[in-house]
């Protein structure tokens, strides 16, 4: 292994370099404090490894995005959703017996304890859909409490039953929030279908899901499965890291991808081509506001801390918008507010210099609202995919050899020792 030379007041230290199978090279600081005293600072992490991990690969400059190496383009589209989820969570695609054992768990556990149903009763009809999500995820550990175990079975199994229930949490709450009855899983349907039957399904005839959009929504979970070290992964390895429970630590990722900056820019997206729409659709102005250091306004679903070229995602998601709006037969002037905003920002240098694309989040949610999903639920879908990643990270931070309680320094820069008069 390679090294780096340091030299800090005359005394000289080595540093080992750690390089990648994609030829990352990262300076492996664990000895630094101890030997020189000295720490690194590094505000958001833009610069800082947190680990080594054999889930994702992204390459920021190229836009390359891969799951356990297979590139996304491969992935998205012609695998289901089950099996991407198995391949982030286990290295390997399920075989046959695997598949199915993994379907058949996954419908066994998609109901939820009876009791649960009760917590919606005392939500306001106006909550947000990801404070309901967030809070009846970390509830699922009063009813399983094994999910204190270390055992691998009990482990595995409670990544299932995550895996399982989410879904039907958030199926529940658009139910609840929309005065429609519960409608239980069908054991018949598969993980997909079973969402949108129990999101959309009259309870009074035979639900049969549009294949367009069971493909679509196939499509889209499969684009926010894993994005390695993302804000709401790491605060699942962070608070994972203490050994809570994966339910709480499930539900801290929830937390963190709520905010607009991440998973909530989806819906954030929307509410921005929904103000320009009703502002004559002069999306030329809000492209002077985005640039124009003394607003706040930013143009959401655009730039990203990793990637500085067009993100993978959002390729495939324009491409899906076009193709799932034609099959439905549907013209939503959002797509076109927004394909004029990312054509006006990619010839704008401002956008160009700061490396500033179109992301995942920029068209995703024109597919939700073309599957009737309502705009503040965006985000739990953004959830819901991202369920396998977060799962697959929280047990390699569990598994790793370097696993230890996470806990960053800081340097202290408030008053010096000072008395009570
Ligand atoms: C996700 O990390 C992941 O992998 C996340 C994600 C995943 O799959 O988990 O990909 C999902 O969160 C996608 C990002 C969704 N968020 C948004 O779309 C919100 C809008 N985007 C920005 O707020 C911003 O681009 C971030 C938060 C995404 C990234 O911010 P950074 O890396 O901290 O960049 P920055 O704020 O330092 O910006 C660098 C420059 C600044 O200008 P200068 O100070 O150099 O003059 O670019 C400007 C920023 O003002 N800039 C923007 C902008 N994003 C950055 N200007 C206008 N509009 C924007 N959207």
């Amino acid at each position: 292994m390679s090294s780096i030379k340091l030299n800090i007041n005359g005394k000289e230290i080595k540093l080992p370099v750690i390089k990648g199978t994609e030829n990352e090279h990262g300076i492996n600081i664990t000895q630094l404090r101890k030997e020189t005293g000295y720490i690194t600072l590094d505000p958001g992490y833009a610069n800082t490894g947190a680990c080594v991990s054999n889930i994702t690969f992204i390459d920021g400059e190229k836009g390359i995005l891969r799951y356990r190496g297979y590139p996304i383009e491969q992935l998205a589209g012609k695998v289901s959703f089950t099996d991407t989820a198995f391949l982030l969570l286990n290295g390997e695609f399920p075989n046959i017996s695997e598949k199915n054992y993994f379907s058949k768990k996954l419908r066994q556990h998609a109901n939820i304890h009876e009791d649960m149903k009760r917590f919606f009763d005392g939500f306001p009809l106006n909550a947000h859909p990801m404070a309901t999500l967030s809070s009846m995820v970390t509830a699922l550990s009063a009813f399983h409490p094994e999910s204190e175990s270390e055992d691998e079975e009990i482990i595995e199994l409670n990544i299932i039953k995550i895996l399982a229930k989410v879904k039907t949490i958030a199926a529940y709450s658009y139910r609840k929030f929309n005065g429609l009855p519960f409608i239980y899983p069908d054991q018949e349907l598969n993980y997909v279908e079973n969402f949108l039957h129990m999101m959309f399904s009259d309870s009074q005839e035979e639900f049969h899901a549009d294949p367009v959009l069971v493909d679509a929504l196939n499509l889209l979970l499969i684009l926010h499965a894993d994005h390695e070290q993302n804000c709401s992964t790491s605060t699942v390895r962070l608070a994972g890291s203490s050994k809570s429970n994966v339910f709480g630590a499930i539900s801290s990722g929830i937390s963190a991808l709520w905010g607009p900056l991440h998973g909530g820019a989806n819906q954030a997206v929307i509410e921005m081509l929904k103000k320009i729409r009703n502002d004559n659709s002069d999306y030329k102005k809000y492209v002077q506001m985005a640039k124009d250091k003394k607003s706040s306004f930013r143009l959401m679903g655009f730039g990203h801390r990793v990637y500085k070229n067009y993100d993978p995602r959002a390729k495939i998601i324009k491409s899906a918008a076009d193709k799932v709006l034609q099959k439905l037969k549907i013209n939503d002037p959002l797509l076109d507010i927004a394909k004029e905003l990312e054509q006006i920002a990619l010839e704008d240098e401002y956008f160009v210099q700061r490396g500033l694309y179109p992301n995942v989040d920029f068209y995703s949610g024109i597919i939700y609202r073309a599957m009737g999903i309502p705009t503040n639920m965006f985000t739990v879908m953004f959830a819901l995919g991202r369920l396998p990643g977060w799962l697959a990270h929280w047990k390699e931070m569990l598994n790793s050899p370097d696993f230890k309680i996470n806990r960053p320094r800081q340097i202290y820069n408030g008053h010096k020792k000072r008395n009570l008069k």
